[in-house]
């Protein structure tokens, strides 16, 4: 089965439900590889949404995003400004299982997940989102433009406000923190993130 983003828009009446269907494909693209479905953390209320590539081995392992490596580093950018993953915040990814040797997504998968993306963005509502990754910069902003070319920008997208950032498995290849470095550069993301959620959301 193949959805159409455009013209087949899946829906579900409460996130209890899209977490249920979606936790009984068993014909999805990335299925026949063996992996778990890996869909969220956090909470379903949040008004901070971060969306990732798509789950590694730990994640697959305990069906859950950004758990390994990158997860804790992306928890701690995100307590550095006091905000609480658990309870502020809304963790999911791109594709919903590991590709095989954690290979990029093909555009035939990126294609039959983004309808559940989109559905689970509608459902949790965030006010705000951060984009960690080229796939997510893609389906979610059509964007193509690099990362380093447009981190810490801005989009607006029906009402929400979109920050494509670094991924943090980028910031564990670099971890020097001198001004204009990646880490340096990630810090003055999250502060802008930080300001603008306190606006919004006060
Ligand atoms: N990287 C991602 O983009 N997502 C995960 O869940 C883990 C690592
Ligand atoms: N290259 C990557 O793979 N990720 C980033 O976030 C930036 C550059």
């Amino acid at each position: 089965m193949q959805f159409d983003l455009f013209e087949k828009p899946i829906r579900f009446e409460t996130h209890a439900d899209y977490i249920a269907a979606m936790m009984s494909l068993t014909d999805d693209p990335l299925a026949q590889f063996g992996g778990n479905m890996v869909i969220y953390r956090g909470n379903p209320d949040a008004d901070l949404m971060i969306i990732g590539e798509g789950p590694g081995a730990e994640e697959d392992r305990l069906g859950k995003p950004y758990v390994g490596r990158s997860g804790q580093l992306l928890d701690k950018i995100l307590e550095s400004v006091n905000f609480d993953p658990e309870n502020e915040i809304y963790v999911t990814n791109t594709v919903f299982r590991r590709p095989p040797n954690n290979r990029d997504p093909l555009p035939a998968e990126l294609e039959y997940y983004a309808p559940y993306l989109m559905e689970g963005i509608r459902l949790v509502d965030p006010k705000v989102i951060l984009l960690t990754g080229r796939f997510s910069m893609r389906v979610v902003l059509n964007e193509r433009q690099g990362i380093t070319k447009v981190r810490g920008t801005w989009y607006q997208r029906e009402g929400r406000w979109i920050m494509p950032m670094f991924h943090p498995a980028y910031l564990l290849r670099n971890p020097q923190r001198t001004p204009g470095s990646p880490k340096a550069l990630t810090w003055q993301d999250i502060q802008a993130v930080r300001r603008k959620y306190d606006e919004l959301i006060g």
